[in-house]
């Protein structure tokens, strides 16, 4: 059974193809020219991904050397993600599922990330709890079944990768700056710069305090010595990551304990930062509980995990009718195939 994926919630325009759940192809094409303008323009990713889509899904179709005619069903993210992007890639499914007389199947794209960790062996057991860390998101997951989540925790201002990005321009990094943030620590002092660990009750996380604590420090030390960032640079980058990794891994580690889960999985863009990946795998060997991220090209997104979350609401038969429309949030709406936000 062919199933055909697409992803188009925000900068980066996917398809990809699974075969009775297995993916043989995913193909990315990454929208760069967001960079100079320091964040994701709306207009803009909309714009490219009309662009590219077409090229793209031609490819992911030959690299899994099939035709359109032989996919059975059709899935895509319905959101949450930023309007237009997703209506690019909702329109297009639609259009290639009337063409071809198959089936919709509305993906969600927090339930895609959570699948991300099913897509490679060794594949962690249910329940677990799952990280979801991305530029838009942070949320803690209880993952009672594959299709089964329960938000426990979530953040109550800015996202784990927007915190590494809003900092990452502060130093003078192009956006999205999380990876350079990442690339800049290898050599730095984590202890170099002392930072307030942020106070939010229970399993909620807050990254707005930490944000303006280190836009503080850096504009006292700027005062009396221009050069600091560029004296600093890699010691700042470390200070700040190894902030941001403990305060993620406190948070899921407490909830691990709290809800008795001994398989955690990290998902979303943040999760292909190379700290939080050594953290994580060092502490889960320490509190003996096993400890799964996706392989680099799953965390950040990807058609692969909408295409086997596609397969897995396409066994359930969690059809969409053509007529659907995306959805940019979860907030006051009741998606079928949306985690469930309390
Ligand atoms: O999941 P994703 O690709 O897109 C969203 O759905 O948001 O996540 C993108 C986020 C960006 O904020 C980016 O800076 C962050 O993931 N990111 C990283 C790293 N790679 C990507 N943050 C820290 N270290 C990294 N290596
Ligand atoms: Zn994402």
């Amino acid at each position: 059974m062919y199933l055909l994926g697409i992803e188009s919630s925000c900068d980066d325009t996917s398809v990809a193809v699974c075969k009775d759940g297995h993916i043989i192809s995913n193909v990315v094409s990454s929208q760069l020219k967001h960079s100079i303008h320091g964040g994701v323009v709306p207009e803009l990713a909309s714009r490219l991904h009309t662009k590219n889509i077409s090229v793209v899904t031609r490819e992911a179709l030959d690299r899994a050397n099939i035709e359109a005619t032989d996919l059975e069903a059709i899935a895509f993210t319905a959101g949450p993600g930023l309007s237009g992007s997703l209506m690019v890639g909702t329109s297009f499914a639609k259009g290639m599922a009337l063409s071809l007389g198959l089936p919709m199947i509305e993906v969600d794209h927090m339930v895609g990330h959570i699948l991300s960790l099913f897509l490679e062996e060794p594949k962690p057991k249910l329940p677990m709890l799952c990280l979801i860390v991305s530029g838009g998101h942070t949320q803690l997951v209880l993952a009672l079944d594959y299709l089964e989540h329960l938000v426990v925790g979530k953040t109550l201002d800015d996202a784990a990768g927007e915190a590494f990005d809003k900092i990452a321009k502060l130093l003078g990094f192009e956006y999205p700056g999380g990876p350079l943030i990442d690339k800049n620590s290898k050599d730095g002092n984590i202890h170099f710069l002392p930072l307030p660990t942020p106070k939010v009750p229970g399993l909620d996380f807050s990254f707005s305090g930490l944000k303006t604590a280190f836009l503080y420090a850096l504009k006292k030390k700027l005062e009396s010595d221009p050069q600091y960032i560029n004296n600093h640079l890699s010691d700042l980058c470390a200070s700040i990551q190894h902030k941001i990794v403990q305060y993620l891994l406190d948070k899921m580690f407490e909830a691990a304990h709290q809800y008795d889960i001994r398989q955690l999985g990290i998902v979303g863009g943040v999760s292909a930062n190379s700290y939080l990946r050594a953290q994580f795998q060092s502490r889960c060997i320490t509190e003996k509980v096993r400890g799964f991220i996706p392989r680099f090209e799953y965390c950040t997104d990807n058609a692969a995990m909408i295409a086997f979350a596609g397969y897995k609401l396409w066994q359930g038969k969690k059809f969409t009718s053509h007529f659907t429309e995306c959805y940019a949030n979860t907030k006051n709406s009741s998606r079928p195939n949306a985690i469930k936000n309390p």
